[in-house]
């Protein structure tokens, strides 16, 4: 059940407890309508990605209150605290290295050293933000592949049934996306132009925006710089091989591993939202405990399955050369 409201103050005291409890709150912003979660825990923003139907985890925008918010998960450097003051409250985002202790989790950053961060202008986004006292991860609010939602009732078409609720706040004013500016190269780099002209940005950077490298275009946030993990992962196993480590997937590896064999169970119940919500962490996990080999269960190819495998697929492939 979806519950479509006006955003006055009721309405988003309870969207905020929505989010709380690790639902999902479509809410409006200058720029699009976006599909939100506590960026904090991955559960939750793990069903951001089942709503959608993404097919792959892409790194998400966490939406925070004020440039200290904004500090405290974001290395920001000189520079983009200049655009920052210059353009926030805003249709900008900007990404930059993770500050140390910052909050946001490593599923809506799809597992990056960086994060993207924007404070939104609209009053009821900003309501909702400071009502949970989190950031809030969130795409725009449409299904993979549509375009972003100007009106609650775009968002209703494509995430009826998907989202708990719909805080109705007309139409957004910009009706485009924010701009997003890398800060995680020597110079800044424009990787989406937005509702936030490239010209006002250089302005007042005082320099030229680099574009951003091929890779970037095709994949974004998918790059060279994207986590890997350093365990060299052996997908579709069977069986467990002398020396893996395994990351299962409904209790499928369990069985065959010796006292000694270290086993993370992405879902032991064979839940694909869960499965989302661990993965990030858990090839962490691995690294932090030095693990070489893991031999990774079959991850079945349905719902969020599509977006785990492609993860995996490209964490694995990565080692073979
Ligand atoms: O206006 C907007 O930006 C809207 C509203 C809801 O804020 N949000 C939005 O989110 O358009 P989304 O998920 O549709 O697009 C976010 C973009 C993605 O292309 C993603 O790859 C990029 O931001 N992104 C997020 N974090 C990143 C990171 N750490 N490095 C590179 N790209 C990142
Ligand atoms: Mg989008």
């Amino acid at each position: 059940m979806t519950i479509i409201a006006p955003a006055d103050a009721a309405a988003i005291g309870k969207a905020a407890a929505i989010l709380r409890d690790g639902g999902l709150v479509a809410f409006p912003t200058e720029t699009v309508y976006g599909l939100g979660a506590d960026a904090t825990l991955a559960w939750a923003v793990a069903r951001i990605y089942d709503a959608k139907d993404r097919p792959s985890f892409n790194p998400l925008i966490a939406h925070v209150a004020d440039i200290e918010a904004a500090r405290r998960e974001a290395a920001l450097p000189e520079l983009a605290l200049r655009l920052a003051a210059a353009f926030w409250p805003g249709p900008l985002t900007i990404v930059a290295p993770l500050a140390p202790g910052g909050s946001i989790c490593d599923l809506a950053r799809a597992g990056l050293p960086s994060v993207a961060v924007r404070i939104p202008a609209h009053p009821a986004a900003q309501a909702l933000i400071e009502a949970l006292g989190r950031p809030i991860a969130a795409p725009s609010a449409n299904r993979s592949g549509h375009v972003s939602p100007v009106t609650a009732a775009h968002v209703a078409e494509d995430l009826a049934g998907k989202v708990d609720m719909i805080l109705d706040g007309g139409r957004t004013p910009a009706g485009l996306e924010s701009t997003i500016v890398s800060f995680c190269e020597a110079s800044p780099v424009l990787l989406r132009p937005g509702a936030a002209p490239r010209e006002a940005i250089e302005k007042i950077l005082g320099e030229k925006l680099s574009a951003p490298a091929r890779a970037e275009i095709l994949a974004p946030g998918m790059t060279p710089s994207h986590y890997a993990p350093a365990a060299r992962l052996r997908l579709d196993a069977h069986e467990i091989n002398a020396g893996e480590a395994a990351l299962d997937f409904g209790g499928r590896l369990a069985t065959q591993a010796g006292p000694e064999t270290l086993v993370l169970d992405l879902s032991p119940s064979g839940d694909l939202v869960e499965a989302a919500a661990n993965l990030f962490a858990y090839l962490r996990e691995f690294d932090a405990r030095a693990i070489a080999n893991v031999a990774v269960a079959h991850v079945p190819e349905r719902g969020l399955g599509e977006a785990i495998n492609d993860r995996l697929r490209r964490a694995s492939a990565r080692k073979l050369d």
